[in-house]
């Protein structure tokens, strides 16, 4: 198919998604010569305006290289802007023609990449299915998220997609599984004999995966103030990553083989219950500086007395014969103390000790970001003539060990997939749907309640309350031991 011509139309393009993630990638994928020769860019969004001016708005976020310069400009050649509204069909008429225009010969294919606010999305859509779809090749759309705000509206919102296109053609955008360390998952659990005996509820006594962020919601308080961290990252990032950790092996690579796997074991998860969660909102740290001095109510665009958590940590059960009684624990907050994401498989300890309790459990630990890595922490014993213990790791940095790698940007590989057809890494509907069974019930209950997040300070570790519930959910952490990045 990479012969015929291609056409990726952003709608949104005057946006702040558009200009600081799209249109970069993008480039990026067409400086890397990755994407079908013939393909030409469109932006459609209501701001009147040039392709100059598109060009201007995204330039500093494009990191064009010294030697690129006429690439650069090859690539914005390319690039076409068309003003419209969202919601007149006129306007997607004379979009078609736009692009009609460039689609010699018999074949023709078209990516719409929707980056649009969730409220015009349901008219985007009916016009792009009526007056946009291809008619000599495939239609696909990219969508992000939200999807919905709880079961029924993405409920809603999955049957307005469903009647408009095939799931075939619906690229549902999680850009956690475009992560190099997520996508390895699959390698490590399964193309490894060493771990697959132990993955299991006789050798692990819990799961961590985290996602540490160390600003606040810098002015995106009043899209954020709409959902919380839960919604903003637990629902989806995190749990797609607890879906692929704690899956059962694929029949095959095929994409619908590996998503029937994450939506069987999600099925086997209950809606999580109160007593499951703990919930925060940072404040300010009048010690701080700059924006660490302002909590999440000092945003103007927030509510006053917004109840929104902007920090969370829940425990996931699995009912299934593998993982029953071992909390899969989820925790995410903003303006903490660093940023970071991984996931800590944490093993029970040594049955029958004869170390007097010096040992410490093991654990595998796959960093997702900053700096990719896979470590097991284990015990050794301390190099020379001594007899004691000592806590250490086997390493693979991925800095150190593949130093000549490049790991591509998240979206970069995402929007590849979806011009090679590639629903791998794409969520489905129907894990959706779990995803919304799975928290709805809390959501609820946290905000028909209005129960009070758990204060937070700037910089912080996150509530302090966030410990002892870590601890209940056989999460040791002793403190002696702290991986460090080594230097080349
Ligand atoms: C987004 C959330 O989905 O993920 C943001 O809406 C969050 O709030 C972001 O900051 C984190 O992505 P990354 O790739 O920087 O970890």
């Amino acid at each position: 198919d990479f012969q015929y011509p291609h056409t990726f139309v952003l709608l949104g393009a005057s946006g702040d998604l558009a200009k600081k993630k799209i249109y970069p990638t993008i480039w990026f994928l067409y400086r890397d010569n990755l994407l079908p020769e013939k393909t030409r860019f469109v932006g459609y969004a209501r701001t009147k305006q040039t392709i100059q001016e598109v060009r201007q708005k995204s330039e500093k976020y494009m990191k064009v290289r010294p030697g690129e310069e006429e690439k650069f400009e090859q690539f914005w050649a390319l690039n076409d802007y068309h003003a419209g509204s969202y919601d007149k069909r006129i306007d997607y008429e004379l979009l078609n023609q736009l692009i009609t225009k460039y689609e010699k010969g018999p074949v023709a294919n078209r990516i719409f990449y929707l980056a649009v606010p969730p409220t015009v999305f349901s008219d985007v859509t009916v016009n792009i299915r009526n007056a946009c779809t291809s008619i000599k090749g495939y239609t696909r759309v990219i969508i992000e998220k939200p999807f919905g705000r709880d079961d029924v509206s993405s409920n809603k919102l999955s049957q307005h997609l469903a009647g408009l296109f095939k799931e075939e053609q619906i690229y549902r955008i999680d850009h956690y599984l475009g992560k190099e360390m997520v996508q390895n998952l699959l390698t490590l659990r399964f193309a490894n004999s060493i771990f697959d005996p132990s993955w299991n509820r006789e050798n692990i006594a819990s799961v961590l995966i985290s996602f540490k962020e160390p600003f606040g919601t810098e002015g995106r308080g009043g899209y954020f103030d709409d959902f919380g961290i839960i919604r903003d990252v637990m629902q989806n990032h995190l749990l797609q990553i607890l879906s692929l950790v704690a899956m059962e092996k694929p029949v095959s690579l095929n994409p619908n083989d590996i998503r029937d796997e994450k939506v069987k074991v999600l099925r086997h998860i209950r809606p999580i219950r109160k007593e499951d969660i703990l919930t925060g909102q940072y404040i300010g740290n009048p010690e701080g500086k700059g924006d660490e001095t302002l909590g999440y109510l000092d945003d103007p665009t927030v509510p006053k007395g917004s109840v929104t958590p902007t920090y969370a940590l829940a425990a996931l059960w699995i009912n299934n014969s593998r993982w029953q009684g071992v909390p899969f624990i989820l925790r995410c907050g903003k303006a903490l103390n660093e940023r970071k994401a991984e996931v800590r498989v944490q093993y029970k300890d040594v049955p029958g000790d004869i170390f007097d309790g010096h040992a410490k459990r093991n654990e595998l630990v796959l960093r997702v970001q900053p700096g990719e890595a896979v470590y097991v922490k284990l015990m050794s014993k301390t190099p020379g003539m001594n007899f004691d213990l000592v806590e250490t790791e086997l390493d693979l940095t991925y800095s150190l060990r593949y130093r000549e790698a490049s790991v591509p940007d998240a979206y970069e590989r995402l929007i590849l997939d979806v011009f090679m057809g590639s629903q791998m890494h794409f969520v489905r509907n129907d894990e959706l749907t779990e995803a919304w069974r799975i928290f709805t019930p809390i959501l609820k209950e946290l905000e028909d309640n209005k129960v009070k997040p758990l204060p937070y300070v700037y910089g912080s570790r996150g509530p302090q309350e966030a410990d002892g519930k870590l601890k209940g959910y056989d999460f040791k952490y002793s403190g002696s031991y702290k991986w460090i990045k080594p230097t080349p």
